[in-house]
């Protein structure tokens, strides 16, 4: 069932646990999540940045794909499509497209400028009745040719964002997106708690999930953190399984080239890779 990141967020914050936004990239990527979130009777945010939209050939393709695919699998749980690090166009595109939920990115402009432009944007998301995050303080790392440099949020700031009406809201804790550097410093939690005293019921959101060790996750959805990006570790657990099924020559056995038995274990590697985080997370059987 499409439906805006929202309610979904509310009652995540409410009740302690975080909802899952898995990046897709493909028919096979959101088949398997889906699949999974069905299963595990669980809420699920099915994220697409915009280099993954245009390798998928647009924002409309991968709303009818969705669209679709979320009603010939028959999938009751509440599923948000939603837009990973949108900029001011491609945001407006997504609405346009049927998203349910879009993310602007604005952390890269000065404050003020983020404020004006996530206003706008607000109005337009609701006007759609479809949900928006915004952030503030930019998250590390590279994803699709986005780069941040990690710096943690102003607890201020984030309270004049989450003021302006936004659904949910990413700050920088010094997390950061892949996979974290061995002299990574972890998350700061101290940053973590004053934002969330700051913005009080407003669902957090916590980029750059894959490797963040499981204490850790746990300690930030008891400090507000209700919704939590996983998107290189699906990739890896993917290419790992693809790797394993090739070097034992299973593609060059009777079949085995078919890309539907090609693609196979990687699919369940993510559907594996998918269940698992849900669980760290809490929300199975929060559908
Ligand atoms: P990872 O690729 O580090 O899991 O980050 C995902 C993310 O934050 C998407 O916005």
């Amino acid at each position: 069932m499409l439906v805006s990141a929202k309610e979904m967020l509310d009652k995540a914050k409410a009740g302690h646990y975080a909802v899952g936004q898995f990046n897709i990239n493909n028919l096979e990527w959101t088949k398997a999540v889906l699949l999974t979130a069905q299963e595990c009777n669980s809420p699920v945010i099915l994220g697409v940045s915009e280099g993954a939209g245009k390798y998928m050939t647009g924002f409309k393709t991968v709303a009818a794909m969705v669209k679709a695919m979320d009603e010939e699998l028959g999938i009751t749980v509440p599923v948000a499509l939603h837009l990973d690090h949108g900029t001011y166009e491609g945001s407006k595109k997504c609405i346009e497209a049927g998203f349910t939920s879009i993310m602007f990115d604005g952390s890269h402009y000065a404050i003020d400028e983020n404020v004006e432009k996530t206003t706008e944007l607000v109005k337009l998301a609701h006007d759609n009745g479809i949900s928006i995050e915004a952030e503030v303080g930019s998250i590390g790392g590279e994803e699709d040719g986005v780069v941040g440099m990690g710096e943690c949020a102003d607890s201020d700031e984030c309270k004049r964002v989450a003021d302006l009406g936004v659904d949910m809201l990413a700050a920088g804790i010094g997390n950061i997106h892949g996979v974290y550097p061995e002299n990574w410093a972890g998350l700061q939690f101290d940053v973590l708690d004053a934002i969330q005293q700051k913005t009080g019921a407003m669902p957090l959101v916590l980029h750059g999930g894959t490797g963040i060790p499981d204490d850790m996750i746990k300690k930030a959805i008891d400090l507000g953190v209700s919704k939590i990006n996983v998107n290189t570790e699906c990739q890896l657990s993917f290419a790992a399984a693809t790797r394993e099924y090739i070097e034992a020559g299973k593609d060059q056995q009777g079949k085995g080239f078919d890309p539907r038995k090609l693609l196979a274990p990687g699919t369940e590697a993510i559907k594996a890779k998918v269940k698992e985080k849900m669980e760290l997370f809490g929300s199975v059987g929060k559908a």
